[in-house]
């Protein structure tokens, strides 16, 4: 016997429907657009984009009112196509390279709208930055400010900064935790009485400098945070942080809240996007009713907004006489998420007959690699999922696939990357 889970039911996300047996997306017949690109191909709606982005506005806005932003984090997936859509949309934008950098602005977004969060800020790409009107710089520690001031002395520009804040928070049960103690991001929240710290050092700094205006609070947890308990206890310390400050004379007019917001995998509860507004507005927005709240959020736009599309090319048994579908893409070069999430994307056969039986798979991918299994329990075990019977030929997607897989992919093997179409709305 193999190892076995449900393959939980989920409602069909939006962009996707079944007529008569068949898919479409967006409203186009699935099965025609992989004929005309094969598999494995990725397939990003931009009308799915949008209703992503919609939701977190207007769940944020309903509690909070105006006066809220939403960055779009280029990392969860840098697509051109997709990067176009949030810069009609005249999002922020967090970025954390010069990479990213150059190819927002390449494309056309305001340079008064990036943010540069990431935790190693090299010099090159601080310079860079400055010279192109960037300003905005999440500090993360004490060298970090001081590289960046002396560049921007150097280069005559000034810098709008938030500092960021380890609130040393443990998330249980958030596989990407950012906080807590053994966390790389942020500054550890000070104790009250300690005046010595590494946030007071940076503080001064900022303080004292002509170019540095010290604009805010940056906070970033994790990536799918699971738990809302522990996230409304990190923002409850950093609001009394923002008292103590208060207290000093100096004010936090923005507060970066970071990213985090999670998608249903179909395996995992998740807190919804508007219990993060809600606790956004009470342990903050209540006692701090003029500060303004960024959010920066990556999976939660562009997962749903995804789906991989794979073939089926051969089914086999394994020695415990489990059926193995083995497809036409290696998780290398399509989910590299699956290694450390152990999530099970929901998968759709694209032509189903109405009556199909319900077989097990175990869904392996194109690579003689072990871990290149597309269903791995916690112990990187292999798991199966259940579906409709698979036949040689078949073809399959993946759901939510859209944040985290194009950009983390390689081309393991040599056996290429799978080819890219991005739906326009009409
Ligand atoms: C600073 C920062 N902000 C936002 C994000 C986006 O997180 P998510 O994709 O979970 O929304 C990340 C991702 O790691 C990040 O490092």
């Amino acid at each position: 016997m193999c190892n076995r889970y449900k393959n939980s039911i989920v409602d069909l996300p939006s962009l996707i429907n079944r007529k008569n047996g068949k898919l479409f997306v967006d409203g186009l017949d699935l099965d025609q657009l992989i004929e005309e690109n094969g598999t494995p191909l990725f397939i990003f709606s931009e009308q799915q984009l949008l209703r992503q982005y919609m939701y977190i506005l207007e769940s944020f806005k309903a509690k909070l009112g105006d006066s809220f932003e939403l960055a779009f984090s280029i990392k969860s997936n840098p697509l051109p196509e997709i990067i176009r859509t949030f810069i009609k949309l005249s999002t922020f934008f967090e970025v954390t390279s010069l990479g990213e950098m150059k190819l927002l602005l390449k494309l056309g977004a305001s340079a008064q709208n990036i943010i540069y969060t990431n935790i190693v800020k090299p010099k090159n790409t601080i310079k860079f930055a400055l010279k192109a009107g960037i300003q905005k710089f999440a500090i993360d520690s004490c060298s970090d400010i001081k590289r960046i001031k002396k560049i921007a002395e150097f280069e005559k520009k000034s810098i709008k900064a938030f500092i960021r804040i380890n609130p040393l928070i443990n998330l249980e049960n958030t596989i990407f935790s950012c906080s807590g103690e053994y966390s790389k991001i942020g500054i550890p929240i000070p104790p009250k009485e300690e005046s010595n710290s590494e946030f007071n050092e940076v503080l001064s700094i900022c303080e004292e400098s002509q170019l540095v205006d010290l604009i805010g609070l940056h906070m970033h947890l994790g990536s799918q945070i699971t738990n809302i308990k522990p996230y409304r206890e990190a923002l409850c310390r950093i609001r009394n942080l923002i008292h103590y400050l208060n207290q000093k004379n100096i004010e936090i007019k923005v507060l970066d809240i970071g990213g985090g917001f999670p998608i249903n995998y179909g395996n995992v509860e998740v807190p919804s996007v508007s219990s993060f507004a809600e606790a956004v507005k009470t342990e903050i927005k209540e006692y701090l009713p003029s500060i303004s709240i960024i959010a920066e959020s990556g999976r939660f736009l562009t997962a749903p907004a995804g789906i991989l599309a794979v073939s089926v090319v051969t089914i086999k048994k394994d020695p415990k006489n489990c059926e193995i579908a083995c497809l036409d893409g290696n998780f290398y070069n399509t989910l590299p998420d699956i290694i450390t999430s152990n999530w099970m994307y929901p998968i759709l056969k694209v032509n189903q007959e109405k009556e199909e039986s319900i077989s097990s798979y175990r869904l392996v991918g194109s690579s003689n690699d072990t871990l290149d299994q597309y269903q791995l329990n916690s112990a990187g075990v292999p798991g199966t999922i259940s579906c409709q019977k698979l036949l040689e030929g078949d073809k399959i997607i993946f759901l939510q696939a859209g944040a985290y897989s194009l950009s983390f992919t390689c081309n393991y093997c040599l056996e290429g990357n799978p080819k890219v179409i991005f739906l326009e709305k009409k």
